[in-house]
């Protein structure tokens, strides 16, 4: 990063498409800021952004690429803000769990569970010695609280990471009360995930039905709207440790 004036930096995980970004657009119409882009492809070309390459089913690629982030870093004594937010996602395995494969539900609580500790882990000691506040924001979802048939793995790791959530906002109000980390569930959003739900057959995913309603009625929302509804909430200082946020609850 060679921008003398940064003030905000956002490491999100994944900004190719979807939510990650529309968030990715939203963070950097903030004046004075930065994003940094974790995504296994290229997104597209915008300035004020540093894109690392990374797969977060290999894990250990994950501690090295704060590392680069830092060796980009020339200007951090002007940061007020540094936040993490944990974006990529990955449903597969859908199917009753007779009838997952090993592969896929290894990878699915890799993905959603696992690389959002780690990458949190990384970013404590990455961030810790900047000035400002530090937030973690981590993307759950409705089926970490309610189970879906044929959603175990991706159930089990929303619901992982909503605890992980609250235990992390314990210790950070006792080791660094300039973290704060939240969990975010962004409602049903117009995405490929929701796309890939559409397109299972009933016996992979019993609520099939109700989810084609929901894009028949126009019931889903644009990733564009549930972005500025995030980027707004950390902008107006609303943002409580351990809270567990529902956007369509925020937007206007
Ligand atoms: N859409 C909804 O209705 C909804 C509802 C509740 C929660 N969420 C959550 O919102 C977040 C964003 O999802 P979305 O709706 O934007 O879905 P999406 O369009 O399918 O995006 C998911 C992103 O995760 C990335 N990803 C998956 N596996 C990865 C891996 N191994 N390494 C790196 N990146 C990986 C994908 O990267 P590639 O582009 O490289 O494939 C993709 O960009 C997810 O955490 C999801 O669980 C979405």
């Amino acid at each position: 990063m060679n921008q003398p004036s940064v003030e905000h930096l956002y490491v999100i995980t994944v900004t190719t498409r979807g939510i990650g970004k529309a968030l990715a657009a939203s963070a950097l119409a903030v004046p004075n800021s930065f994003v940094v882009s974790l995504s296994r492809t290229a997104p597209f070309l915008w300035n004020n952004r540093q894109n690392i390459r990374i797969d977060l089913n290999d894990t250990d690629r994950i501690g090295p690429a704060f590392k680069r982030i830092q060796i980009g870093l020339r200007q951090t004594s002007r940061l007020t803000h540094t936040v993490l937010i944990n974006n990529a996602g990955v449903l597969d395995p859908i199917a009753p769990i007779g009838d997952c494969d090993d592969t896929l539900l290894a990878r699915n609580i890799q993905v959603n569970l696992t690389a959002p500790l780690i990458l949190a882990h990384h970013f404590f000691h990455f961030s810790r010695p900047f000035p400002g506040r530090k937030w973690i924001v981590n993307i759950t979802s409705g089926a970490s609280r309610a189970p879906y048939y044929g959603w175990s793995a991706y159930g089990a790791a929303k619901a992982g990471l909503d605890m992980a959530t609250r235990a992390m906002a314990m210790e950070f109000s006792r080791i660094d009360p300039t973290f704060a980390v939240c969990a975010v569930a962004p409602g049903t959003v117009d995405t490929a995930m929701q796309e890939k739900i559409r397109n299972c057959t009933v016996q992979q995913f019993a609520q099939v039905d109700k989810f084609l309603e929901l894009k028949n009625s126009g019931a889903l929302h644009p990733p564009e709207r549930a972005a500025t509804a995030l980027i707004r909430l950390l902008m107006d200082g609303q943002f409580k440790n351990g809270e567990r946020y529902d956007l369509r609850e925020l937007r206007q």
